[in-house]
């Protein structure tokens, strides 16, 4: 062989490893060549049969994809289409005299495009409420000259400013935690001082509804852990406690070692969850009762604040709950930390 010759054999063998599919079809619409990803594709239509040779409305029973294929137009062509619940790019080449299709699976990136947006979409929202309120306070306190009803609404305005504030918060340590280049910085750390700092930091909370703040975890409990993130995640858990509990209710938080793993639980006597919306909670932005949530402040990043944190120290969150029993939300760390 000389040296401007390409070994086809090579082509082809690397044409099957491609995650793309390629299908070559010659001028009379029979499939010259099919690569392993294009034949996964289409294993619906193929089931068995060897495509090579055969005409391709013989084999593949998209019509859609017939009809590119017989397209008589020779300029090249681009267009998504769903197969089996997955999205495709597909192009067609004309190349020589023959058509060239081509398959990018674009799922993935469909489903973050539409997360990006109801993010976006969600974000402005969140924050379109406070300023609309604060809006009508500000319009209000320009008529008014009674110093009680200006620190009322004042007041009012304080708590939406605090809102926002509380949101963009959130919004940074998610922007945190999702940036790689964020690496965790794990030491060893007392958890049942790490509760009982918490517990302090939210007592005004507590006191409010009289709830009892029970702290389980014996003394030199050691934990390997990202601190300051520990401490996020702690914080998020036991102010929904408090948050979502009934007045005299209580918020205990115990630990244990068990098989490898380290579970810390954090359970509340409050109003629960109900089954439908548990694996929703930890979704952003999903609350079970949105006026409710309202009312007690929160921006609805919590959760998943707490998801993310937990998986960044390969581990995970649960949570069992009854309804106007009470939840446990239980978070599993491995006792040694990988690597
Ligand atoms: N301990 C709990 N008891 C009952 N419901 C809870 C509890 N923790 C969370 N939830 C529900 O899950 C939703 C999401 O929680 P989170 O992400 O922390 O947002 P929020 O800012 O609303 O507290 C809450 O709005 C609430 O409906
Ligand atoms: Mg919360």
């Amino acid at each position: 062989m000389n040296n401007n010759q390409i070994d086809t054999e090579v082509i082809l063998k690397f044409l099957d490893f491609l995650k793309e599919g390629v299908i070559v079809v010659d001028e009379n619409q029979n499939i010259e060549y099919m690569n392993a990803y294009a034949k996964d594709i289409l294993k619906n239509d193929i089931k068995g049969i060897d495509p090579l040779g055969k005409h391709f409305s013989e084999v593949i029973k998209n019509n859609y994809l017939y009809s590119i294929i017989s397209y008589k137009n020779k300029r090249d062509f681009k267009e998504e289409i769903t197969i089996n619940d997955d999205i495709f790019l597909i192009r067609m080449y004309h190349i020589n005299n023959k058509k060239v299709l081509h398959f990018q699976d674009i799922t993935l990136f469909e489903i973050y495009k539409q997360a990006k947006k109801d993010f976006v979409s969600n974000v402005s929202h969140e924050l379109k409420t406070p300023i609309a309120v604060m809006k009508g306070i500000v319009e209000t306190l320009e008529q008014e000259e009674d110093v009680q009803t200006i620190r009322k609404f004042l007041n009012m305005a304080k708590k939406r400013i605090d809102q926002m504030d509380s949101l963009i918060n959130d919004l940074l340590i998610l922007a945190k935690l999702e940036s790689k280049e964020e690496k965790l910085n794990i030491t060893k750390a007392d958890l049942s001082r790490i509760v009982n700092s918490i517990f302090n930091d939210l007592e005004h909370l507590s006191k409010e509804k009289n709830i009892k703040l029970i702290n389980d975890i014996p003394e030199g409990f050691l934990i390997d852990v990202d601190q300051k993130k520990f401490d996020i995640l702690l914080k998020n858990l036991i102010e929904n406690a408090i948050k979502y509990n009934k007045p005299e209710g209580s918020v205990t938080v115990s630990a244990e070692r068990k098989d490898g793993e380290i579970l810390i639980n954090v359970t509340d006597t409050g109003i629960g969850i109900p089954k439908e919306s548990q694996p929703l909670i930890f979704e952003r932005f999903y609350r079970v009762d949105k006026s409710r949530s309202r009312n007690v402040g929160g921006t609805g990043l919590g959760l998943s604040i707490v998801k993310h944190i937990a998986e960044a120290h390969n581990g995970k969150v649960e949570v069992k709950s009854e309804p106007n029993v009470g939840s446990t939300f239980t978070v599993r760390i491995p006792e040694r930390r990988d690597g």
